[in-house]
């Protein structure tokens, strides 16, 4: 959805939306596409550069914001359309900072010896929960999903430190009132800016924050990491706004270029965008292995994280497998056919016992009782 389409239903145009944010453009997920599906095909994309099959995954982590439902959790609907039958899931809530939390809980995991390998997704339809009426944020998002696989290697690297904060008091700051376990009709700031189910967002206040936390945080792990703005290669930042990179990059006293940004062509995608632009400058040769990176996110809660990492790829001798794309296409379908089967047989088992009258269930019980008195 071009900033054009954008102008044929709301107030706005492509010029202010570019001179305003940088963005372009962004993709909407189709009516069959839900978080979940296209968290799925980010998966799967991931395992098949890491050439590993879904049966050797331990951990799935979702980062989202806009999961199908409160539970099952979109990690759960993932793992069990993957065949990952040994892998454990869970979503994780922390807006567009969720990514780099994810990797830092799957990275503590396999270095403490649990889990060896984990893959962290950020999907998201924010698409679903926007205000199209609301100019001032349904320009700014746009739905993606991206993904990474970690394990355990003999490489050295991977994460080598991160920084997780929150600052839960700009909480009002930007939100979805959604079905929880607050009164929603109590909440006093519910108007006409804050709908059920709808994004808000105070702009200017969170443009002020994510200005402020980039250098801070990015400075920090730098510390922690024993390196200097000047061993990175490349910085990967949450895709909110190109004049928040802008400051940022005035703050760390960098070249704007070293920031890898692509919200011109998908808007902010929340937790995924942080995966896709990682995703894209690996694949544009911008990221090798060895080169030192660092991610940052920013965003509701409030939530923010930075991190650095030795982009590192471990030896094929580590990974090499005979024919793993085609067993991932199997154990894929195996997977669909499990999930249809145990809900089809789970639905006809209730219209058996919906039209079965009562009484013959009740002589069935009363014969199983007799049968075992004998
Ligand atoms: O992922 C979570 C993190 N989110 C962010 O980081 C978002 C941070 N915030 C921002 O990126 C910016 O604050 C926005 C892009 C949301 C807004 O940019 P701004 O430069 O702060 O604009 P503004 O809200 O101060 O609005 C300036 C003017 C207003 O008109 P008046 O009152 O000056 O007459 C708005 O009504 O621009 C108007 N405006 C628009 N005009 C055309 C607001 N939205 C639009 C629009 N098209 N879409």
């Amino acid at each position: 959805m071009t900033n054009q389409d954008l102008s044929a239903f709301i107030d706005t145009t492509d010029e202010w939306i570019v001179s305003r944010t940088g963005i372009r453009e962004r993709h909407i997920a189709s009516d069959k596409e839900t978080t979940a599906t296209l968290g799925l095909k980010a998966a799967q994309a991931a395992l098949d550069i890491a050439d590993i099959l879904p049966t050797e995954i331990d951990l799935i982590i979702c980062a989202t914001s806009t999961p199908e439902y409160i539970f099952p959790s979109t990690a759960s609907l993932i793992q069990a359309w993957l065949g990952a039958s040994t892998s454990g899931a869970f979503d994780l809530s922390a807006a567009c900072s969720g990514f780099v939390y994810g990797v830092d809980m799957a990275t503590q995991a396999i270095k403490s010896g649990s889990i060896r390998t984990a893959v962290v997704i950020g999907t998201e339809t924010f698409s679903r929960i926007l205000d199209w009426t609301d100019r001032g944020t349904c320009i700014l998002f746009g739905d993606g999903a991206g993904a990474v696989v970690l394990t355990a290697s003999s490489v050295e690297g991977g994460v080598l430190s991160s920084v997780l904060r929150s600052d839960g008091s700009g909480g009002d700051l930007l939100g979805v009132p959604s079905v929880g376990s607050i009164d929603i009709s109590s909440i006093p700031t519910l108007d006409e800016s804050h709908k059920m189910g709808k994004m808000f967002m105070n702009g200017g206040e969170v443009f002020k924050f994510a200005t402020r936390v980039i250098g801070e945080s990015i400075t920090q792990a730098l510390d922690i990491a024993g390196l200097t703005i000047a061993d990175l290669k490349a910085i990967v930042p949450h895709q909110a706004n190109i004049r928040i990179i802008q400051a940022a990059a005035r703050s760390l006293k960098v070249d704007e270029s070293i920031f890898v940004c692509n919200m011109d062509r998908y808007a902010n995608t929340s937790a995924a965008s942080i995966p896709i632009a990682l995703v894209e400058a690996v694949q544009q040769g911008r990221i090798k292995p060895g080169d030192n990176i660092a991610f940052v996110g920013f965003g509701g809660g409030l939530s923010w994280a930075a991190m650095v990492v030795k982009w590192g790829v471990p030896p094929p001798e580590e990974r090499g497998r005979v024919l793993s794309r085609q067993r991932r296409q199997v154990l894929y379908r195996v997977a669909w056919w499990r999930v249809l089967l145990g809900r089809t047989l789970r639905q006809l088992n209730d219209v058996i016992n919906r039209i079965r009258p009562e009484r013959g269930r009740m002589e069935r019980l009363r014969r199983n009782y007799d049968r075992s008195e004998r």
